[in-house]
């Protein structure tokens, strides 16, 4: 059967069930801010599971289009290595909104499974959520699935809910336990049943997941009642063609022979020559294709953030594998033909996307394969001289300056005989990784070669320049004329209102535009001393030198950037006020979430020093004055009293900045007025380094939104305690102190269960050569009910050696005692080592009391009856 047949069979088999046929929405979904891509048929029907959308239907099924390759859903890594992962497939969906539940979901599907497609039963595996009792009897008891092939699966990934079994859309919606179905490829293909340790093997393979959706899961994690329980099925189109075409891997199928022969094709065509048919790599790019394709005829292009992001990565491990097998020129977008041949039929967007989506990716194949040239000519020259080694510093500045990929790299020394230093590699990616965790991202600014005029900054009062030029362009490290649409680059101007990271004060934002082109500007950071550079990408268009454009700074990120900065001098001279003059600045960073401040000071700054910075620095608020900056010599700087940091080389002529009481040398971007910062509150003081503190704080409406988020948290404790927040703190004492007395009385209520047993356990002492010897195991006892019991058996025994055990988990408590009368003879820490050691532990103790633990409670019941002998032993 054909995967086209299959198709059409599924939809009609729910058709006749009175099932309404829905076409597939796009990979891209409409108005979904939680999803980056469709990644599965009920997305399009999230509002209707939730109630919010009705629809003149209550059953639904549906062939949807679906990519999962980021976000919560990713089988990215696994494409081209499993039978069965890919990141573009087609779902098979049947739905019920609020009409049938557990009982039809499972007939429909056993009906279309056995008696439609006509699988052969005892191939057929099912898996439940754990506490699904209803679901597992249902296909126990009606269905007639014997138990064996019946798996309860539960909460096995780590929390509450995580499970296999239990399906979620995304962190947040509509979601549900649910039943799989698995199929048995047969024992000649590796792996085992579901549940198993050996479940990720390709023989067993999920063919279809049926939810029962009930619940909607919010941002705190709280599930919420759906108004009516559903359904919602998803079976890959792959897999369950692979069982009825009767092969094991979805790559044999028909849609991807073709596609793979294709593939093949054009991988040689463009300089493989004679690839391996069967190679991983054709595989990866067979699967490719069909996720590019698909996502650029729904609307994404290939750029540095978000979807077009993800298509980039997708697009560049395509073409990545092609490289290796020997493909030296594009040849990725040659295969949206053979693909659209394919797949069309069912989904015309593709007819009529063939051209677009052919052109959008030979340009990204095209400026890849440039990357790759660049790459190779810098690797060649490494190599040019003989050398066994590539070293680490040579592999990294082509992955980090080149966009050369590392395994690329490794790929062309093997083929060459020669090795790469993964270690140094490895050693510098460290570096460059931690270096980005402290700025808090990724930059490329350094090493670009500039000789044009400088940049001339206008933004310490504007943050719009309307007739900025365009003097440099540089697209993946290299200079070029001009930058197209989707390329990275970095672009420098003549003038700017952009202001360029320094002094802790991050980069701006925004964007540059005219007429023809609009350039995304993410970050801005100096190339040299006056050359600023814009870092982004293009979104429309494309920007040449000589381009004249508006330059236009992101102004509300601005503004919270500026009342940080602003309020990191007022605390900075807080601080000296509160703690002392020695408190020196030793690091900041400046952003429009918050200021981080980093100084000289010994040890934890009290909560009052905190709460006394914090009424210094808001006072200055209320106060309102006009800041002031003036540009002067350094000399006069100096005399005037500014703080100036020590160590820091300054030019001869400065910045001098007054805001409020605070007189500081600085260059960065500030608020008109203190009174523009709004409000100022340290969330974080820590310490960072040997005499070295840190101070985090907020401000503006970044400190609103903090102070309304705590208002939160602590209404719904008072809530969940059921008072009113100011009767909070007294609720809480007082649940501690029932708490409190609820343990003391069970701590007694312990002790009287324990000397009740221990009345018992007197009659099973037994004489040995005339002492009384007893060992037994005391039931929920702890380490002092022992302890307590032993003394009494002691006194009631008389003249005695006693063990006593108790299991609690895994875990052996132990106790020895010998009354004194035979401490000559019988030891009590020997006699409690003798029981230890049989139960995996050790102890000791005084020779008529001991106490022991252990980790093996099944040695227990032996090392018990051995205690008689040894004692006689003794006697
Ligand atoms: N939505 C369910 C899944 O994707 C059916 O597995």
């Amino acid at each position: 059967m054909k995967s086209s047949e299959i198709r059409e069979k599924f939809l009609k088999f729910f058709e006749s069930k009175g099932h309404t046929i829905v076409a597939s929405s796009p990979v891209v979904p409409g108005d979904d801010p939680t999803l980056l891509f469709t990644n599965a048929g009920m997305n399009q029907f999230k509002d209707v599971f939730l109630g919010f959308d009705k629809r003149p239907y209550t059953r639904a099924t549906s062939s949807q289009k679906c990519i999962r390759a980021g976000g919560k859903h990713n089988d990215l890594e696994n494409v081209g290595y499993t039978a069965r992962h890919h990141t573009f497939f087609e779902m098979l969906g049947n739905f019920s909104f609020g009409d049938y539940f557990k009982e039809d979901a499972i007939s429909f599907a056993w009906e279309l499974l056995t008696e439609v497609f006509k699988l052969p039963k005892e191939k057929l595996w099912v898996t439940v959520y754990a506490e699904d009792d209803e679901a597992y009897e249902i296909w126990n008891k009606k269905v007639g699935v014997p138990a064996e092939r019946i798996v309860r699966i539960g909460d096995n990934k780590g929390a509450r809910y995580a499970s296999d079994n239990f399906w979620m859309m995304g962190d947040t919606g509509p979601c549900g336990p649910c039943t799989e179905i698995f199929y048995d490829h047969g024992p000649e293909i590796p792996g085992g049943p579901p549940g198993s340790p050996d479940e990720d093997g390709d023989r067993y393979i999920e063919i279809w997941n049926n939810v029962f959706m009930q619940f909607n899961r919010d941002e705190a994690g709280v599930m919420h009642k759906l108004p009516k329980p559903s359904v919602d099925t998803g079976m890959g189109l792959e897999r369950i063609t692979a069982v009825l075409q009767h092969v094991h891997s979805n790559y044999e199928i028909d849609t991807f022979v073709n596609l793979l022969a294709a593939a093949k094709k054009v991988v040689d065509g463009a300089g493989a020559g004679d690839c391996d048919q069967d190679s991983p790599s054709l595989k990866v790019i067979a699967d490719h294709i069909r996720a590019c394709t698909f996502t650029v005829v729904d609307g994404v292009i290939p750029s540095n953030a978000g979807r077009g992001y993800v298509l980039r990565r997708i697009a560049r491990r395509a073409i990545r594998h092609g490289y290796k097998l020997g493909a030296r020129k594009p040849f990725f977008h040659a295969l949206v033909p053979a693909l659209v041949k394919e797949m069309g039929e069912a989904y015309p967007e593709l007819r009529q996307n063939e051209q677009r989506a052919t052109e959008v990716l030979k340009q990204e194949e095209e400026a890849f394969f440039r990357t790759i040239a660049n790459g190779m000519e810098i690797l060649e020259k490494a190599l040019s001289g003989g050398a066994k080694q590539v070293d680490g510093e040579t592999a990294f500045k082509l992955h980090d300056t080149y966009g050369f990929p590392v395994d690329l790299t490794a790929d062309v020394c093997r083929e060459r005989g020669v090795t790469v230093d993964e270690a140094g590699f490895n050693a510098l990616l460290d570096e460059q990784r931690q270096r980005a965790r402290e700025a808090g991202k990724f930059k490329m600014a350094q090493g670009l070669e500039y000789s044009g005029s400088p940049t001339t900054f206008h933004g310490y009062d504007k943050l719009i320049h309307e007739t900025a030029k365009v003097t440099a362009i540089y697209v993946e490290g290299t200079k070029v004329d001009e930058a197209r649409s989707g390329d990275d680059a970095v672009i420098v101007l003549d003038h700017t209102p952009f202001y360029a990271e320094s002094g802790g004060q991050v980069g701006d934002t925004g964007e540059l535009r005219n007429a023809a082109a609009r350039f995304i500007v993410e970050d801005t950071i100096k190339i040299q001393a006056d050359v600023f550079g814009h870092h982004g990408s293009i979104a429309e268009g494309s920007i040449k030198v000589g381009d004249t454009i508006i330059a236009k700074v992101d102004a509300e990120k601005r503004a919270r950037t500026m009342r940080n900065h602003s309020a990191t001098h007022l605390l900075h001279k807080a601080l000296r006020e509160v703690l002392g003059a020695h408190v020196q600045q030793k690091g900041s960073l400046v952003n429009a979430e918050r200021t981080r401040f980093d100084f000289a000071h010994n040890g934890p700054m009290t909560a009052e020093q905190i709460r006394k910075v914090e009424a210094i620095v808001n006072a200055e608020i209320l106060a309102n004055q006009a800041t002031q900056a003036r540009v002067m010599g350094i000399d006069d700087a100096q005399k005037s009293g500014a703080m100036m940091l020590f160590g820091e080389k300054y030019g001869d002529e400065v910045r001098v900045l007054d805001i409020g009481s605070s007189r500081e040398l600085c260059g960065g971007t500030h608020v008109a007025r203190t009174g523009d910062i709004g409000l100022f509150k340290i969330v974080a003081e820590s310490g960072v380094a040997a005499g070295v503190r840190r101070v985090e704080a907020i401000t503006g409406d970044n400190a609103l939104a903090y102070l309304q988020s705590l208002e939160t948290t602590v209404s719904q404790a008072a809530g969940a305690l059921k008072a009113s927040p100011s009767e909070l703190n007294a609720r809480i004492g007082g649940v501690l102190e029932q708490v409190r007395a609820l343990e003391k009385e069970l701590a007694t209520v312990k002790g009287k269960l324990a000397s009740a047993q221990g009345d018992e356990l007197l009659a099973q002492a037994v004489d040995v050569k005339g002492i009384k010897v007893l060992a037994a195991t005391l039931e929920g006892a702890d380490a002092k009910t022992l302890r307590d019991t032993m003394d009494k058996l002691k006194d009631k025994l008389k003249s005695a050696a006693i063990v006593l055990a108790a299991v609690d988990g895994g875990k052996v408590q132990l106790a020895a005692g010998v009354t004194a009368d035979n401490t000559g003879k019988v030891k009590a820490g020997e006699l409690v080592n003798f029981v230890a050691q049989q139960v995996g532990g050790k102890g000791g103790g005084k020779p008529d009391m001991a106490m022991a633990g252990g980790t093996d409670p099944s040695g227990l019941p032996k090392a018990l009856q051995g205690v008689g002998a040894w004692v006689a032993e003794r006697l």
